[in-house]
């Protein structure tokens, strides 16, 4: 159907974990050691279960979650999987801690829109339409007011029909102007807003429907009455009722210079908030938490943490999930050491999920799962091979290199990866530690 669409749930690119489907729990809530593209960690996997229970009640409200575990355990694996398990249409929002700052915003300002974006808002819409196939269509043209040498539809008489009824609309110029623009003739079935005069073309009935190099739907002819109350769904974020507010209030000007970049005032915010209080209370919109997911977040300093805590204890929140890898360590912005770098406010209203390393086992299966993903077979000793850099290195170093080693063998003319090609692009690619070290000697060699 061809009404507008405002906003809507972006998809996020997610590359790495595309093979993570959900938790892979039983009814039970227990943990099945490989599913939903999940292997072992279900200890993690259980426990994010239940987060994703008490979210569903809403019972997570004032509290944030917080994965911790080293390197490559599989913490934004699970925060995918949380996503998966919470629907379909939820918002997902994923930044990592140091994608907040920028030269050009603040970076309260930065995560109080990606905030806004992780929250959904269906709405409910009744609407006085006028709908039916068009049987009969005249169009009257005449002298553009602004130039009288061009000619412009004036006004138009139309015919609707629907199976039970048919009405004659004789319509203005502003609905005229979209019956020509649409190309809009016999046989087509068409809805007209009452109130605002939109036009939009909702397909040809059968009867009518001529082998046209355009691919059109094919609608039967509607029944009831021509003109009609009808109810519309849309789900948009609370970021894109912010942008619509804005321009609204912005006029003229902010039509022709866009509101792109530009802040979101928090006049503009809180009018929203009230106007989307007032739908959930006259029963037609509801709200749909999505999740924020916050990765490396002891890179965030202590203002941007202690914005996401005071944001925490706000009506309109989302599941905020926090990742580190980091133990004890400084809070950004002062000389505080701290449990994961965080303050003590924020860390007292935090569910701990913990992930632990994976064995040789867990290893290798989760590889073969990537590969069937990355759509290449794998020979077994060059398997073993990645299973060797994973338990050496990292897992997400295997991983890293198994996708790497893929486009190699493809672009071969290869059907499956060999272990000569894991030695070659293990060989060409360092991890961070060897990255780092290599750093390391050159600038101890700069000091000498
Ligand atoms: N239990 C698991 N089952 C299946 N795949 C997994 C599992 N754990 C991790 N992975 C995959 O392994 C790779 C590395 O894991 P991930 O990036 O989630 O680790 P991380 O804990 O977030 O690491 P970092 O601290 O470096 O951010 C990813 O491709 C991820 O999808
Ligand atoms: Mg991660």
């Amino acid at each position: 159907m061809e009404i507008e669409e405002i906003g809507g749930v972006k998809v996020e690119r997610i590359g790495a974990h595309s093979h993570i489907k959900g938790l892979g729990l039983d009814e039970r809530g227990k943990a099945k050691f490989a599913a939903d593209g999940l292997v072992g960690q279900l200890r993690a996997r259980e426990a994010a279960g239940l987060v994703v229970k008490m979210a569903k009640e809403g019972r997570l409200s004032g509290k944030a979650v917080l994965l911790a575990g080293p390197p490559g355990t599989g913490k934004t694996a699970i925060a995918v999987a949380i996503a998966r398990e919470l629907g379909e249409g939820v918002p997902f929002i994923q930044l990592s801690g140091s994608e907040i700052y920028s030269a050009e915003r603040k970076k309260t300002e930065v995560l109080m829109e990606a905030m806004r974006k992780a929250i959904g808002v269906k709405v409910r819409e009744m609407r006085k339409v006028y709908e039916g196939e068009v049987t009969e269509i005249d169009i009257k043209t005449g002298s553009s007011p602004y130039n009288p040498f061009v000619k412009v539809p004036q006004e138009a008489v139309i015919t609707l029909k629907t199976t039970s009824e048919e009405k004659k609309l004789r319509v203005g110029p502003n609905v005229a102007r979209q019956l020509v623009e649409f190309g809009i003739s016999e046989g087509d079935v068409i809805m007209i807003d009452a109130e605002s005069g939109r036009v939009s073309k909702i397909g040809r009935t059968q009867e009518s429907y001529t082998y046209d190099l355009e691919a059109e739907q094919i609608v039967p002819r509607p029944d009831g009455t021509v003109l009609k109350e009808k109810e519309f769904v849309y789900v948009m974020t609370l970021d894109d009722l912010d942008n619509m507010y804005a321009r609204r209030r912005g006029g003229f000007f902010s039509l022709l210079f866009g509101v792109g970049e530009r802040e979101i005032d928090p006049e503009v915010r809180a009018a929203v908030d009230q106007q989307v209080k007032e739908w959930v209370e006259a029963g037609r919109a509801e709200i749909i938490p999505g999740v924020m997911f916050i990765d490396d977040a002891h890179m965030m300093d202590i203002e941007a943490l202690s914005f996401i805590s005071r944001a925490m204890e706000s009506e309109l929140v989302p599941i905020i999930i926090l990742a580190t890898n980091r133990g004890i360590t400084r809070i950004r912005g002062t000389e505080i050491e701290a449990p994961f770098g965080m303050p003590l406010d924020l860390l007292d209203r935090l569910v701990i999920i913990v992930t632990d390393k994976y064995n040789g086992d867990e290893i290798e299966h989760i590889l073969r799962i990537r590969a069937k993903e990355e759509g290449i077979e794998v020979s077994e000793d060059a398997l073993k091979s990645l299973r060797k850099l994973g338990e050496e290195r990292s897992l997400r170093y295997a991983v890293q290199i198994l996708g790497i080693a893929g486009v190699k063998a493809r672009s071969e003319g290869k059907k499956a990866i060999g272990i000569e090609d894991v030695e070659e692009v293990s060989l060409r690619f360092s991890d961070v530690k060897e990255a780092v070290d290599h750093l390391r000697k050159y600038e101890e060699e700069l000091l000498k």
